[in-house]
This record gives structure tokens, sequence and C-alpha cells, in this order.
């Protein structure tokens, strides 16, 4: 599929993708929505990749669904298409860690599509909002469902109801990210944590990732059941053997991804 809307490239084991509708503010187009997934199902099934990252630009992250593509919807069109789901859900399927780079606006499904991600490194300038109640909609995209679980029911109320947007400050202060860096450090600093990431044991990388989006979706118990079945098995793998070996030995372990 050639891409229109987003750019990628690989840096090391890094898959990054660009969201680049800049006359837009990258709004989420159907387009670059298709070319998103198709982008993160290549970058999730390369075993030379291992972390992602989907960024946009200094001034928009991104600034919600395209307004001007779905203004016109009817509710046969939306319901028929399962808009706006349908092929929305990617960066939330992958196995591998995806990170999600904002700087400047992330709006409506700008901010539903950084939640998805694993974590949110935040640009010093980055706005976050869920703003869909000032054009007569709700977010439709998860902002309802993820923003309550990151910030509490309060906060993501009030966000949501208001159309407010939040700074890094607040974004961090909140839990919504994960950590605010100057804006020009920012895919620097992501590339960083991504590679840091990528040069783990693949295996063990995916079961964590699994383990912590388990608690979102089940009670303590059965998170804890889940987290010590997935702790067991590490041990079935080599990487853990190199890796405790590793550490009694005092040198860098060499990651097999098996
Ligand atoms: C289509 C958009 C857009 C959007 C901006 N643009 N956001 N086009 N859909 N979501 C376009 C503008 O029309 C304009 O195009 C160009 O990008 C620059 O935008 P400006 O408004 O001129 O820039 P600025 O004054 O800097 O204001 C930035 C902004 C504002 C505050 C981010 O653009 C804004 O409020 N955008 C809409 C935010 C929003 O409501 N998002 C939620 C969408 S609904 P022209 O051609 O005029 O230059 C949603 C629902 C998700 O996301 C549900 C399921 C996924």
């Amino acid at each position: 599929m050639a891409y229109t809307c987003i750019e990628t490239k690989t840096d090391d084991r890094v898959f990054i993708i660009t969201l680049n509708r800049p006359k837009a503010l990258n709004a989420l187009n159907l387009q670059l929505m298709d070319e998103l997934t198709d982008a993160l199902k290549k970058g999730d099934k390369d075993p030379q990749i291992g972390a992602m990252i989907i960024t946009g630009s200094e001034k928009a992250f991104a600034a919600g669904a395209d307004i001007k593509e779905m203004a016109d919807k009817s509710y046969m069109d939306a319901y028929k298409n399962d808009f706006i789901t349908a092929n929305w859900e990617q960066a939330a399927k992958c196995r591998k860690p995806v990170i999600a780079a904002v700087a400047g606006y992330a709006l409506g499904g700008g901010c539903e599509l950084a939640m998805m991600c694993d974590f949110i490194i935040a640009a010093d300038n980055a706005k976050f909002g869920q703003p869909e109640i000032s054009i007569g909609a709700i977010p439709g995209a998860g902002g309802t469902q993820r923003l309550t679980r990151f910030i509490g029911k309060s906060k993501a109320m009030e966000m949501c109801l208001t159309g407010r947007m939040m700074n890094a400050d607040e974004a961090e202060r909140c839990g919504l990210v994960s950590r605010i860096v100057p804006v020009a450090d920012l895919m620097q600093d992501a590339l960083e944590t991504a590679r840091k990431i990528a040069g783990f044991s693949a295996p063990s990388v995916m079961m964590c990732k699994e383990a912590v989006n388990r608690s979102y979706e089940t009670s303590l118990a059965e998170g804890m059941l889940f987290e010590r079945r997935t702790f067991h098995s590490v041990f079935a793998t080599e990487d853990q053997k190199e890796g405790m070996a590793a550490f009694i030995e005092k040198r860098k372990p060499g990651f097999k991804n098996a």
C-alpha cells in the first residue's frame, strides 16, 4: 500500500509512523486510518521491529477525526460501516509496544488514538481534549472509556462535557501521559525509549504488555493469576536463562527473542 497521509521509517529496531496531513492538522480521515492500520500491522508482524512510535508534527499530533469528511454522514452510513471503530482500533491491538509521541493538539480522535497506544510521551506544548461536544457529537473511539480509566471520572466527565483542553502539565499530573519533554527533544526521547524497549527480550516485552493491559479488563484476583501464569511461562524462554545468567556473570545479556 502506498502511503499519502502517513510516513514510515525504521530506525534500528524501531518503526516510526508519522501522521502527515499538515494542512488539516493531521485530521484523521479514512484514508489516513487505513494507512495507519496497514503500517501498524506491518510493524507488528516484522520480526526486525521491537517497538513502534506514532507521532505527528510539532503543531498537531492529530486534531481529531476529519470533521469535513464526516459532517454529512447519515446514521445508516455510520451504523452499517461501523464508523469509525471498524479500522480504528489497530493501535490497541498490536502485540508489540506502541508509544504515542505527542506534540501540539491531540484532540477528539487524536486524543483517543494516543490513548490506544501503550503510553504517551508528551511535548511541553501538547494539548489534549475531547471537544466533540462542541460540534454536537460525543467521543466515538474510546474517549469516554479510556480517558475515564486514565484520569478518573470527575476529570474525564468534565473534559468530555465541556470540551476544554488540558495542557501537558495537567496531563502529567493526572496520569494521562507518562512524561513531558521539551518539544525539540520529543522524537529523540521517544526513540531512545523505544530503542530501550526494543533491546529487551521480545517475548517478555509482549508478555509484560499483555499483563499490564489485562489489569484493565479483569478483577485484581484474576489479573494476579494471569500475571503469575505469564510469569511462570518466562521460565520456558531462552531469554530468561540468558538474562539472569548475564546478571550473575556481570555482563550484558544477548537476547535472542526466543
Ligand atoms: C477537519 C480540521 C480539523 C478536523 C482542523 N482542521 N481540525 N479539518 N477535521 N478535526 C483544519 C481546519 O479546518 C483548517 O483547514 C486547518 O485544519 C487549520 O485549522 P485551524 O482551525 O485554522 O487552526 P487553528 O486556528 O490553529 O485551530 C486549531 C484547532 C482547531 C484548535 C485544533 O482546528 C480545531 O478546533 N479543530 C477541531 C478540533 C475538534 O473538534 N476535534 C474533534 C473532531 S471530532 P482550512 O482548510 O480552513 O485551512 C472527533 C470524533 C472522534 O474527533 C470520534 C471517533 C473517532
